[in-house]
Formats: C-alpha cells, structure tokens, sequence
C-alpha cells in the first residue's frame, strides 16, 4: 500500500520525538545515580589511601552506598587553602556560588570536594560577574583532607589530591601524610591512561609500596618531596633512600611526571602545612621552598 509522504514525515517526527522523550527522561531520571558514583569514586580513593580495606569498601558500597558516605563524613573533614595559605570557609564558597543563582538547599546536599570542583570550573563566570579578569579572581583553592576516625579531635592523617601529566595523559591521584606532615603514610593513583605493564604501574603495589615512610621534607626542614628515580635507588641516591623510590622499567617517562606533580602539587601547601607543624611542636621545619641539591637531583631524573 502506498502511504502519503506526510503519512511518512509524520511518522518520523513521531519516531524521533518518542525517542528524543525517552532519553531525556533516561539522562534526567539517572542524573542522581550518576551523582551519588562519582561522589562515592572520590571517597572510595580517600578511605583507600586512609588505610580502609578496598574489598570491604567496595562491598559496602554495592550494597549500602550510603553507608560508605556516612563512614566518610564521619571519619574526614575537608579543609580548603588559598592561595595565600589560608583556610576559606566551605560556606564562603557556597556563599559565592549562589551569586551565580545556584540555590542554597542544593548546594547544602553536597560535599566539599563537589562545591570546590563546581567552584573551579565556574572560576570564569563568578570572575565576569565581578567584573576582573579570571587570574585576577581565581582564589587558587587547594582542598585537602583530614582523617579523624570517628570524628575525633585527633588528626590520623592529612590527604591531599595530586594530579599531573604522565606519557599518555593526566594522573590523578591522593597522597596520604602522617600528622606531622612530613612523612609519607601511603598514596594511590586512581585514574591514568599509562600502558598497563609499563608506565601503569603506578597504580600497583609494587610501585605504591614504597611511598610509606618517605620524607618530604630534609633533616634540616627544607621541601623536598619524593622523587621517582630511573632505575634503583640504592643505586642512584644511596645516600638518600627517604626522599626517593625506585622508578619503573620502561615506565621512565611517567616517572619524571609522577615526580614533577609530586614536587609542585606537595608545595602548595607547605607553607601552610609548616604553620600546623610549628603549631603541633614540630619546630625543625623550614618553611622555604627549595632544596638545592635535590633540585638538581630531579634535573638528572
Ligand atoms: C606502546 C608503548 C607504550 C609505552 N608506554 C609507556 C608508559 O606508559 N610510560 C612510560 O614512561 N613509557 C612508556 N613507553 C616507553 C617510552 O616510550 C620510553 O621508551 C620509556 O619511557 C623509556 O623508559 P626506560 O628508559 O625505562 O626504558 C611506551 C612505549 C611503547 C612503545
């Protein structure tokens, strides 16, 4: 039977406005999903480099992610630095953010690290409405976490996010430090795109291992940080073994980033890390950012 051709049009508009319905309410209804896993993959990574046990937080969280997001709320605090080493109050940020019509009940939903993501990429637009260029604006937000297990007053461990480049493409990862914030207590890298075998394996034990009980800071209380060396240690700075680790085989390119983003990311935040450590008795630190002879180190990397 021979149809019209507005039988046809007709019928692929319908078609296509059917389908067009179907996936907006699709994107709209798992919008929440989608939400609660990139939050829960945050706070995943934190309670692993905190020392959780992996498999038992992947348990809880296919069963009962609300659960995992309880234990994190309780057991962490967020904290943000600016670029003048100062703390910023999460609801200052909050306060900010409504200039660009977000509401408050929203906001109040969700967590610190969210506000400080939506706060940096909306750097350009709260920058227009104040009328200044966005450098000039930019408050250089640093986020870091404190574990205090249970809510305590004392701090377990203070975690901060690291991310750099690699071979390939950016390395995300978080970064653990003891309380007297100079000595490693572990680290993860959670997202890379290095080949898995070489540059890949960043994101295994065999590489992560090392990193507990690294130094960041020299004897004398200069910033150091933690270099990845081409080849072994005991070979390269024998002299040294605190502030390095040795370097995968064929994996040297992600190394020197690995090294790199480690060196600018942890510096960030010495400043203010050295008020809490004079603050916490550890007196011995210095707050300057250099160490000559291991900045050359890095040089030969
Ligand atoms: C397919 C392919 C994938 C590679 N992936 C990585 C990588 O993820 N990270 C890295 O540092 N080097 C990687 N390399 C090796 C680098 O090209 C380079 O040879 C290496 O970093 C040198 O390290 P080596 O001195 O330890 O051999 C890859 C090479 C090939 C051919």
């Amino acid at each position: 039977m021979q149809r019209s051709n507005l039988y046809t049009f007709g019928f692929a508009f319908a078609v296509t406005l059917f389908c067009s319905v179907g996936l907006a309410l699709a994107a709209t209804n798992l919008k929440p999903a989608q939400q609660i896993s990139a939050r829960l993959d945050v706070i995943k990574n934190i309670l692993s480099v905190a020392g959780y046990d992996d498999a038992e937080t992947n348990q809880t969280a296919a069963t009962d992610p609300k659960a995992v997001i309880d234990l994190f709320e309780k057991d962490f605090n967020a904290r943000v630095v600016d670029k003048n080493n100062q703390e910023v109050s999460i609801d200052a940020i909050k306060t900010e953010l409504q200039k660009l019509g977000y509401k408050p009940e929203e906001l109040d939903q969700k967590q610190a690290f969210e506000i400080v993501e939506i706060f940096s990429a909306k750097i350009g637009l709260l920058a227009a409405k104040a009328g200044v260029k966005k450098d000039e604006y930019d408050p250089g937000y640093s986020l870091l976490f404190l574990h205090q297990p249970g809510g305590q007053a004392e701090i377990a461990a203070y975690i901060v996010p690291v991310e750099g480049f690699g071979l390939w493409d950016m390395i995300y990862g978080y970064i653990a430090l003891q309380p007297d914030l100079i000595t490693v207590k572990d680290i993860r890298f959670y997202k890379h795109q290095e080949t898995p075998g070489l540059g890949g394996e960043i994101s295994t034990p065999v590489f992560t291992d090392q990193f507990p009980g690294k130094k960041i800071l020299a004897e004398d209380g200069t910033y150091t940080s933690i270099g990845v060396v081409k080849g072994k240690v005991s070979d390269v700075h024998p002299d040294q073994p605190e502030h390095y680790v040795d370097g995968i085989s064929g994996g040297t390119i992600t190394g020197r980033g690995v090294t790199d983003f480690l060196y600018e990311d942890l510096k960030r935040y010495n400043v203010y890390f050295q008020t809490i450590r004079e603050n916490t008795g550890d007196v011995s630190a210095k707050s300057d950012n250099q160490a000559p002879e291991l900045l050359s180190a890095r040089g030969e990397l």
